[in-house]
């Protein structure tokens, strides 16, 4: 299964190209979930140390849900609207809640695949730092990154939303680097599979 996680406080743009990049994955064959931090309860990391000890987070909310799902997932979809330059706060609430999946087992996340979306209200807003933000949690984890490649989608796929969902529906650029970098998540976990 591939999860989708959208990291926007709302039904708008960020949803919209991750719900896209899940759709043009199932019609490449693989099964999607999708996760949204909108209406969740996700509290930032605590740093109370319980999860090295007992290993599990003690903060009862809703990336409970979102645990039982990265088990689940072969591939990661991580799509945030970029904020002051960089990914949401509630993004970074789930990479850094993650750290209780990693206390209980230290290869959690190893081999699964990791691609990362963007989208940002201006055009050069901080799209590619909020996508290395993301990458840099990949790969910490040992989570593969992948990018849609030079010539178009460097780091993934970046929007441009002009702050509106129809803005981001308007953005060929955009879902030109969101398709590049579909394609190569997708070959890259077929890879995986032969392995
Ligand atoms: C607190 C805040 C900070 C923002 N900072 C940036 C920014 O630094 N760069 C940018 O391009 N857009 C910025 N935006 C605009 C959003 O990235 C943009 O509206 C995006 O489409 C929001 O995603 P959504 O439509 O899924 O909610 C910011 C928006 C908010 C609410």
């Amino acid at each position: 299964m591939i999860l989708g996680i959208s990291g926007s406080p709302r039904k708008k743009a960020t949803e919209y190209v991750l719900t896209e990049a899940l759709r043009m994955l199932e019609e490449r064959g693989f099964e999607t979930e999708f996760f949204t931090v909108r209406g969740k309860q996700i509290s930032p990391c605590q740093h109370c140390d319980y999860c090295l000890r007992h290993k599990k987070c003690r903060i009862e909310d809703d990336m409970q849900e979102l645990y039982g799902m990265l088990g689940e997932a072969r591939g990661i979809v991580m799509a945030t609207p970029v904020y002051n330059g960089g990914v949401s706060a509630q993004i970074k609430a789930v990479m850094d809640r993650c750290r209780a999946l990693v206390a209980a087992d230290y290869d959690f996340f190893r081999g699964k695949v990791g691609m990362a979306i963007a989208v940002g209200g201006d055009r050069i807003g901080g799209q590619e730092f909020a996508i290395q933000q993301i990458l840099t949690f990949y790969i910490l984890n040992g989570i593969i990154p992948v990018s849609g490649g030079s010539f178009g989608a460097n780091l993934g796929a970046t929007f441009w939303s002009k702050d509106t969902l129809d803005g981001v529906k308007e953005d060929e650029e955009g879902f030109r680097s969101l398709r590049k970098t579909v394609k190569r998540f997708a070959e890259m976990l077929k890879m995986l599979e032969g392995v």
